[in-house]
């Protein structure tokens, strides 16, 4: 079935949602996948992961935006997240709002995660109206500055995280921003 009204927006192949309740198994086995969590620090407990659906749940009912459940629009499967959340750790560019995504990894290498990444900057420049994006990721991540890249966004500046001080491997990090209209 290819329902896109239960979709707040939709891509070509993905449709962006609020999350569910049950989608928290489904994240959680996203999230304890060893490939997937490469670039952070730990792998989440499902309590974690209850945590994360329950804050963009309610960021989005508050805000109008979260890190979007992303599903593909061919047969409706639950893939992981694209969007936009809150950031407030110490660093010079927060209090902002960032663009990030996690995308199950029998599914990398289709394009979903760019795809979806352009269609949520389309959707918060031109509906939400947010004008200052940002984007991070440990400077190894280079799968995912590359996203930043193909979407268009531009390097600021790499920095360390203040999240990230006692971890060699991820701490030096790439900061990217939407270019002003
Ligand atoms: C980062 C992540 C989202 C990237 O996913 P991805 O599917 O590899 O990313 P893309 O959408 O850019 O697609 C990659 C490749 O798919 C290929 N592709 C295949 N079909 C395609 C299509 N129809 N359209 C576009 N690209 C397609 C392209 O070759 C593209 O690579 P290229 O741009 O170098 O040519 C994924 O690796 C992930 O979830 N990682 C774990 C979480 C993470 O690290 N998040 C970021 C934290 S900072």
């Amino acid at each position: 079935m290819n329902d896109t009204k239960k979709y707040i927006f939709t891509s070509d192949r993905l449709g962006f949602r609020n999350w569910n309740l049950t989608d928290i198994d489904k994240m959680h086995e996203i999230n304890s996948d060893e490939k997937v969590m490469d670039f952070f620090p730990s792998i989440p407990t499902k309590e974690q992961t209850t945590e994360f659906v329950e804050r963009m749940k309610n960021q989005f009912e508050d805000k109008g935006f979260c890190y979007f459940a992303v599903d593909k629009l061919e047969d409706n499967e639950f893939i992981g997240f694209i969007g936009f959340s809150e950031q407030t750790y110490k660093a010079d560019f927060t209090p902002c709002v960032d663009i990030g995504w996690r995308i199950k990894s029998s599914e990398w290498n289709k394009g979903f995660a760019s795809e979806g990444a352009k269609k949520c900057l389309d959707y918060a420049l031109n509906e939400l109206k947010l004008e200052n994006i940002y984007s991070i990721a440990p400077k190894i991540n280079t799968k995912s500055e590359h996203i930043m890249t193909k979407i268009g966004m531009k390097k600021q500046y790499e920095f360390e995280h203040s999240l990230l001080t006692n971890n060699d491997r991820l701490k030096t990090c790439v900061l990217y921003k939407t270019e002003p209209k």
